[in-house]
Parts: structure tokens; C-alpha cells; sequence
């Protein structure tokens, strides 16, 4: 790579290259446009419902029929993925999160009504018990609330082939527990799945700023104080992200996932550089509800801000990114 070849004023003056928005956009090196995105949303019971959530301005959960317009108006705009998350009612929590592989439950019936209502958009199904347990853990606890891996892989197992017979196109494995990749590669494959993808939560870090997602889906309460540390990834470490990614290539992950982003851009940077294959960036929840605030609060523009933060997702090395604003901001964009 060069970095320096004797360039000298005034022959060069990089100032050039910034003359005007024209220039600008010929010589940059990153762009953002639709296929980098993918919108999350969350899916409630009932008709024609939207419901605001305290902590994540402007993201709302919507009943089925309006989560189909949602997808539709994503879909208008040129993004290729949805991911989807159900809200699961509390009394069809138990500490085995059984409804996460009821075939009739929420997550099913919406992938077959999306399916059904809009072609040429990807589903991406979650793959974690949260939603689903009591005691809003990604599995089945032991009697000193540690998550017990090989029991919580066989549900695993059976909710991505309930999901993958629903219709989704990629299976979304956000658990963190050892060795689901390849079970779930597995079970899919034994059942004529070959084609479903899988894009792995690789390197998911126990993060602060999942606060508003536990609210959207309502596990914040059933987690109540407790964490995720003894299965989400300790953020003092980068080089075990690498690992982590390596294990889940290697188990038959087809894309992969670093959570959240923007404190995390060294991991990002560090994947791209060491390995090939997708790698998807997940914004996560606070970081959105963080950048909302602080423009409310400081009457920065909101879209510029939020414009600045995924590009430098980009420009780390991410092919695309999770973002709750997605649709806000290909609008912003003009596309
Ligand atoms: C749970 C899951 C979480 C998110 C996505 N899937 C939260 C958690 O691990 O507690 C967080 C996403 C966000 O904050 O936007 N399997």
C-alpha cells in the first residue's frame, strides 16, 4: 500500500478532491446503500396494533397485518433482508421456553404471513430462548442460573427447523452457546434444508446496550438484574472474537455477526482483515435510542448523525449492517 510518495504542495493539494459534493461522491471509498441494510422488527399479537417502546424512539412493535406494510415499505426502498423478533405473551413463558418451538406460535405464523404477502425479501428468523423463558435467559438455566450449552442446543435445534419449515430464508443464531452452528447445520440439513443460511451471532459481546431490545421484546423484566456473562463475550477481549468467528466458519456459518457496533469497530476491523466471508455489524438497540437522544438533546441533526455512525461501521469493514433505522435513512438518502 502506498502512504507516502513524496507528494508536495502545489503540485498536490488534497483539497481538490473535496471541491464539491460531486467530486466528493466520485472519490469516496465507502458507500451505503440498500443491500447494506437490514431492518429488524418486532412483532406483536393482535390487529392493527402499533405500540410505541419507552426507551427506542420512533421503533415501534406492530401486530402482523401492519408488520407486512412494514416489510412491503422496506422492500419499495431496495433492502433485501428483514429480521424478525416476537414478543412472546408472559404466560407462555417457562423456564424451558417451549413456546420457541411451538409450530404455531407467533414467529412461524409471521414468517408464512410475510412469505405469503411479499416475494424477493430475505427472512431472517432469531435463533435464542429469551422471547421464550421465565427467566429471560437464551436457554435453559442450571440451579445457579449458568445456561446449560448442550441441552439449550437441542431446542436450538428444533426452533430453527421449526422456523426453517415456516419459510425463513436464513436461520439467526443469537445464543452464544458452543457448537449450535454445526447442530443447527445438522438438523437443517437432515431435513432438506441445504439452503437455508446460516448467519451466526459470532462474536456477541455482553454489551450495556441491549436495554431497550429487552424491553421491545419484554424480557427485560423476566432477566430482571441478572446478565449474560457467562455467555456473551467479556469486551476487555478482541482476540477471542477471532476465535469465536473461526469455530463458527468452521461449524458452517454462511455469514456472521459482530454485536453491537460502534464500540466494537476494532472487532470489526479485525474480522474483515482476517477473514472472508460476510460480516454483518448489529447496531444495536442503545446504540439507536443513544444517537436519538443525543440529537433531541443537542439539536444535532439526527439523520447526519446517525449517517456518520454507519458509515464508519462500513468503513471498519462491515458488507452491511442491522440497523433499526434503516428505512429512515435510505429516505434520508433519497433512495
Ligand atoms: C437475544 C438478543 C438480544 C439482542 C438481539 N437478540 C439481547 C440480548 O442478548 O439480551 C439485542 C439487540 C439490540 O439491543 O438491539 N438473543
Amino acid at each position: 500500500m502506498q502512504i507516502y510518495c513524496g507528494e508536495k504542495f502545489p503540485q498536490t493539494r488534497q483539497r481538490r478532491l473535496r471541491l464539491n459534493q460531486s467530486i466528493r461522491d466520485l472519490s469516496s471509498e465507502n458507500f451505503l446503500i440498500p443491500p447494506n441494510l437490514i431492518l429488524p422488527i418486532f412483532i406483536i399479537e393482535g390487529v392493527n396494533e402499533t405500540e410505541t417502546i419507552l426507551n427506542l424512539p420512533d421503533v415501534h412493535r406492530y401486530s402482523l397485518d401492519l408488520a407486512v406494510k412494514r416489510v412491503q415499505e422496506a422492500k419499495q426502498i431496495g433492502i433485501k433482508a428483514v429480521m424478525l423478533f416476537c414478543v412472546c405473551d408472559q404466560k407462555n413463558k417457562n423456564p424451558h421456553g417451549r413456546e420457541a418451538i411451538n409450530p404455531d406460535n407467533l414467529m412461524c405464523r409471521a414468517i408464512k404471513t410475510i412469505k405469503n404477502a411479499v416475494s424477493d425479501i430475505l427472512i431472517i428468523a432469531d435463533v435464542a430462548l429469551d422471547p421464550y423463558t421465565s427467566h429471560g435467559h437464551d436457554g435453559i438455566i442450571d440451579e445457579n442460573s449458568i445456561v446449560k450449552n448442550d441441552e439449550t442446543i437441542e431446542i436450538l435445534c428444533q426452533q430453527s427447523l421449526i422456523q426453517a419449515k415456516a419459510g425463513c430464508d436464513i436461520i439467526s443464531p443469537s445464543d452464544m452457546m458452543d457448537g449450535r452452528v454445526s447442530h443447527i447445520r445438522q438438523t437443517l440439513d437432515s431435513h432438506g434444508f441445504q439452503n437455508v443460511l446460516i448467519m451466526s451471532y459470532s462474536a456477541k459481546y455482553a454489551s450495556n446496550l441491549y436495554g431497550p431490545f429487552r424491553q421491545a421484546v419484554g424480557s427485560d423484566k423476566n432477566l430482571s438484574k441478572a446478565d449474560k456473562k457467562n455467555y456473551q463475550m467479556d469486551y476487555r477481549n478482541s482476540n477471542e472474537s477471532l476465535r469465536e468467528i473461526a469455530i463458527d466458519i468452521q461449524e458452517g456459518a454462511d455469514q456472521i455477526i459482530i454485536k453491537p457496533a460502534t464500540f466494537y469497530l476494532d472487532i470489526i476491523k479485525l474480522a474483515s482483515q482476517n477473514f472472508v466471508i460476510p460480516i454483518y455489524a448489529y447496531h444495536v438497540s442503545g446504540e439507536f435510542a443513544g444517537l436519538k437522544f443525543l440529537a433531541k438533546n443537542t439539536q444535532i441533526n439526527f439523520e447526519e448523525l446517525y449517517y456518520e455512525n454507519l458509515i464508519a461501521i462500513k468503513r471498519a469493514g462491515a458488507s452491511g449492517i442491522i440497523s433499526y433505522g434503516a428505512i429512515e435513512i435510505l429516505k434520508y438518502l433519497n433512495f
